[in-house]
């Protein structure tokens, strides 16, 4: 017989029907309750057995974390906390679960402990509300470019470029380490390495991008993105997903508009789809926070702060404002940020944007127009001389979860800051070609998937949403 998911069988009404439904055992309570998940759902299906009837030798066998087929019949449930329940004729157990050495055990399990046990941690409240979120996220991604008619680009994992430019890229190799082939000045030859050169992990797919919407006019990528920064923070993976649209004919304007309407789609299209997964993890974060002193609690649960995103237009800032706001600010005056804000120039600081976005506008704001010298060699120079078209979206909690620009389309002004950044333009020569040939304005923004979901699900750390995280240090799974 057909198996039906739980979360069908959960809107089905009482019938003498037949269903099979699967799953792992949750708890089993009094030999007479079952608590089943497969996953379609955060809900789960309560089976009822009859243990004088059941077999003693299936019902020892039915233990947490054992995975089970029922067949059976949806009854009203005399208890409390679901509608229907399942009355069990027949159980099979398909897969034996030791309970002494199942490591999740029916109690609250802190997150360290789960992350050390990733390889389990799906079977979780918590992380299945988690994965499902992501994959409605990453799903409404598609759906709104789609819609748009962008043409998704998969630009490619292994590169031989540095889009960002900071040098913090993985090297791909098929050297053998203990016998690195060497040229006449003793450097690695790396001409005999499998692609001819120097290789590594795609920081950002970009450039590639850049190639497509020169003839596209619109598209996005969405792929893993590697990069090799020591920052051992709740923000930062080694391997993590972003999207990168690229918008032939767009300005720095367009692009926050594009930026900010594809937040609210996707945020709202999660908020509809994944109302209970939220909901629970809203209710997990409220307790989270029940730990915390009075002053550190937020005053917004996660689905009023979620409402609050799509309600409110983002705040629309150039780095400079944003400088004299901070510097100006009792935070600085009174020594509480660990960066001191000085002068115009400076890099920010996660405390920095955070106070923007948490204290000062209370919403989620877009700072443009920061200096040239800390950002990256392809942005637009505007005629100050000093600043670039770059716009950051920071979010709260979170900090920055978008960065992009509109870029520098004139081969002249690009070549010579590639220059002064001492970028060699022979290896972009590719790149280049878009300016020499048909160039036009243009803009894009990358997206951290990974932020977008900590912001959704309410989560403070990125390890806790992805399926395995690669940190330093730790690439396990
Ligand atoms: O600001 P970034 O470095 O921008 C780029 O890579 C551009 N090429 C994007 C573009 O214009 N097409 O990275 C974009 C976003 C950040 O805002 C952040 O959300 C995320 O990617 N990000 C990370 N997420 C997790 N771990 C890391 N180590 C990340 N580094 C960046
Ligand atoms: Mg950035």
């Amino acid at each position: 017989m057909q198996r039906t998911k739980i979360n069908t069988v959960l809107k089905l009404t009482a019938s003498s029907r037949l269903i099979t439904v699967k799953g792992w055992v949750r708890t089993f309570r009094s030999n007479r309750f079952i608590a089943l998940n497969d996953g379609s759902t955060i809900h789960n299906l309560q089976i009822v057995v009859d243990f004088e009837k059941m077999p003693a030798e299936i019902l020892k066998r039915i233990t947490t974390g054992a995975c089970i087929s029922v067949l059976g019949h949806l009854a009203n449930s005399q208890g409390q906390g679901q509608a229907v329940e399942l009355v069990a004729q027949n159980i099979e157990i398909l897969g034996d679960s030791d309970p002494e050495k199942f490591p999740l055990q029916p109690k609250k399990h802190s997150l360290e402990f789960l992350r050390e046990n990733a390889h389990l941690r799906f079977r979780t409240n918590t992380f299945g509300a988690i994965f499902r979120v992501r994959n409605v996220l990453a799903f409404g991604i598609h759906e709104f470019f789609q819609e748009k008619g962008f043409v998704y680009i998969h630009s490619p994992i292994i590169t031989s470029s540095d889009a960002e430019g900071a040098g913090e890229t993985f090297r791909v190799t098929n050297f053998d380490l203990n016998n690195l082939p060497k040229d006449e000045l003793g450097r690695v030859d790396f001409q005999q390495d499998f692609f001819g050169k120097n290789t590594n992990l795609t920081v950002s797919g970009q450039l590639e991008a850049e190639l497509g919407a020169m003839a596209f006019s619109e598209v996005y990528t969405f792929g893993p993105t590697f990069r090799a920064e020591n920052s051992n923070t709740t923000r930062h993976l080694a391997e993590f997903w972003m999207i990168e649209p690229e918008m032939a004919f767009y300005n720095l304007n367009d692009n926050m508009d594009l930026a900010e309407e594809m937040l609210k789609y996707v945020i709202k299209n999660a908020l509809t789809k994944c109302a209970d997964d939220i909901e629970f993890l809203s209710k997990r974060l409220l307790e989270e926070e029940q730990q915390k002193p009075l002053a550190e609690r937020s005053e917004m649960n996660l689905v009023e702060k979620l409402n609050f995103c799509l309600n409110n237009s983002f705040e629309r800032i150039t780095y400079t404002q944003a400088i004299e706001i901070l510097k100006e600010s009792n935070h600085n005056k009174k020594k509480k940020f660990q960066y001191l804000v000085n002068e115009w120039g400076v890099d920010l600081q996660s405390e920095h944007e955070r106070y923007l976005v948490e204290k000062h506008f209370k919403k989620p704001v877009i700072l443009t127009d920061y200096p040239k010298k800390i950002k990256a060699f392809y942005m637009r120079q505007n005629d100050d001389g000093q600043t670039v078209r770059a716009m950051d979206i920071l979010f709260p909690g979170i900090g920055e979860i978008v960065g992009g620009s509109q870029r520098e389309e004139r081969l002249e002004k690009l070549t010579q800051r590639m220059n002064e950044m001492q970028i060699p333009t022979h290896e972009l020569n590719w790149y280049l070609d878009t300016r020499r040939f048909g160039t036009c304005e243009h803009a894009g923004f990358g997206l951290g998937f990974e932020r977008l979901v900590l912001f959704v699900t309410g989560m403070t750390n990125i390890r806790d949403v992805i399926p395995f995280a690669r940190t330093p240090k730790n690439c396990e799974f």
